[in-house]
């Protein structure tokens, strides 16, 4: 047993807050409308929500409660439970895939920031797509200031960070996300209200079945994970820091509902205003930074619109960026028994390193690839596709076979305070450790062949 003291949220409405805003970020905001995007619209939203009910829900408790009951980081949870044994790999898969994630994350985040200077200038806000687009790859393949931003990107996120959990993440993130949800919300509407918006709605609604191949259902399966920050200890270590008596079915049911309900809404705020403009819905990851501005040029009050799009997108950045950093820094001071400030400052520089490379990988770095993939394109794929489902797989086989049924029961109970239908826990069992596997299995096989 560990003699240190343990940081921990200070109410409720905090664990709720910090997690929902580690599920929100550029997942949601910036990811999910190009996934949507360049996979087919409403059929892969289609996958997307049945993974998310089927798959995401049970994985998120299953995590809260290896988190709680052993009060440790995701490696060090692991360890207490099944020391010295093959289930150590989701400890370290959550140690590789949050520096992975972040040396892309912050690489986005640091576009955001610039965006937000950009917004500025009236002359950024223009009708001419061709002058967004050569604007948008001029800036990010140049090789100076995308890795100022991202270095800057990252010192904002590790500086909450190094604060702790009561005093950082939870303060910060009870006044953000109420905003970044206000602010969205006025975006939807103004997308919606656009002449031409109906074809946007039409093709996030209107599921043409046959555009699912093998590698649109991994696809979907990864942003799922991705956005519910899930398959990666993330939730492991925050479920760490929750309270004995909080209800982890309820927290978990909230925080899904809250980020699928953002994704849609982000989903509302692009997609029909890119159709309403005419614009290819399947330009991947420069769809937000090329169009939007485009869209904003086109809006009474463009520059207000634009300056608080990108402020939101980073809100939503920072308080999903100091949740991965937080598994890293968990692990440095609980395993490696580092002080706290020189934790951050450790990650910090790791990911500073790799996120420069992911950032020249744009531009000077671009002919530099790994199995075919520039390194922002690796850092992507390889944490997504592979690294997140592997890691949900993982976590579910181990609460299902690995735990003891009674401490399954004891931590969905919250120590027996919580009724739960005799019926509903085997059912929830079932899941766990059949259903579950088995579908995440089939997921992975079936883009293999
Ligand atoms: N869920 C975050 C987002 O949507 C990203 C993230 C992934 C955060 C994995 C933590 C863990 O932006």
């Amino acid at each position: 047993m560990s003699t240190i003291k343990r940081d921990g949220f200070g109410s409720r409405f905090g664990v709720l807050v910090a997690v929902a805003g580690s599920a929100v970020g550029l997942g949601n905001l910036w990811r999910f409308p190009y996934m949507v995007g360049t996979n087919g619209g409403a059929a892969f939203i289609f996958l997307y929500l049945f993974f998310v009910i089927l798959l995401c829900m049970p994985i998120m408790f299953s995590e809260f409660i290896i988190g709680r009951r052993t009060q440790s980081n995701a490696f060090g949870a692991i360890k207490k439970i099944a020391p010295k044994s093959g289930w150590l790999s989701i400890g370290v898969i959550s140690v590789v895939a949050s520096i992975c994630i972040m040396s892309f994350y912050s690489v986005v985040g640091g576009w955001t920031l610039e965006y937000i200077f950009k917004s500025f200038s009236p002359s950024f806000l223009t009708s001419d797509s061709s002058a967004l687009s050569s604007q948008f790859s001029g800036f990010s393949q140049s090789s100076f200031m995308p890795v100022v931003m991202h270095l800057l990107f990252l010192a904002i996120s590790a500086l909450i960070v190094v604060a702790g959990v009561k005093n950082g993440i939870e303060k910060y993130s009870k006044i953000l996300m109420p905003v970044l949800f206000f602010l969205v919300l006025l975006l939807a509407i103004r997308s919606l209200t656009l002449d031409g918006a109906g074809e946007g709605v039409k093709f996030l609604f209107h599921p043409d079945f046959s555009k699912i191949t093998g590698e649109t259902m991994l696809a979907a399966l990864g942003q799922a994970f991705f956005s519910l920050s899930l398959g990666m200890g993330c939730i492991i270590t925050y479920g760490s820091y929750v309270n004995k008596k909080e209800n982890l079915f309820k927290i978990s049911f909230m925080t899904v509902a809250a980020d699928t309900g953002f994704a849609i809404l982000a989903g509302l705020a692009v997609v029909p205003a890119v159709f309403a403009f005419g614009i290819a819905p399947g330009q991947g990851p420069s769809l937000v930074f090329i169009t939007l501005p485009q869209i904003f040029a086109q809006l009474p009050f463009g520059s207000v619109f634009a300056v608080g799009f990108f402020f939101i997108l980073l809100i939503a950045a920072v308080t999903s960026a100091i949740s991965l950093l937080e598994v890293v820094v968990a692990y440095f001071t609980e395993e490696l028994k580092m002080t706290r400030k020189v934790a951050v400052v450790v990650t910090f520089m790791i990911i500073g390193v790799l996120g420069t490379f992911s950032s020249l990988s744009q531009g000077s770095l671009s002919d530099v690839t790994i199995f075919g993939k520039n390194f922002f394109d690796l850092f992507d794929y390889t944490s997504s596709n592979i690294l997140l489902p592997v890691g949900g797989l993982l976590v579910v086989l181990f609460v299902g076979w690995r735990m003891k049924r009674a401490d399954v029961l004891d931590e969905l109970t919250s120590g027996g305070t919580v009724a739960l239908r005799k019926s509903l826990f085997t059912g929830i069992m079932l899941v766990i450790k059949f259903l579950a596997p088995i579908a995440i299995s089939i997921v992975l096989i079936n883009s293999l062949i």
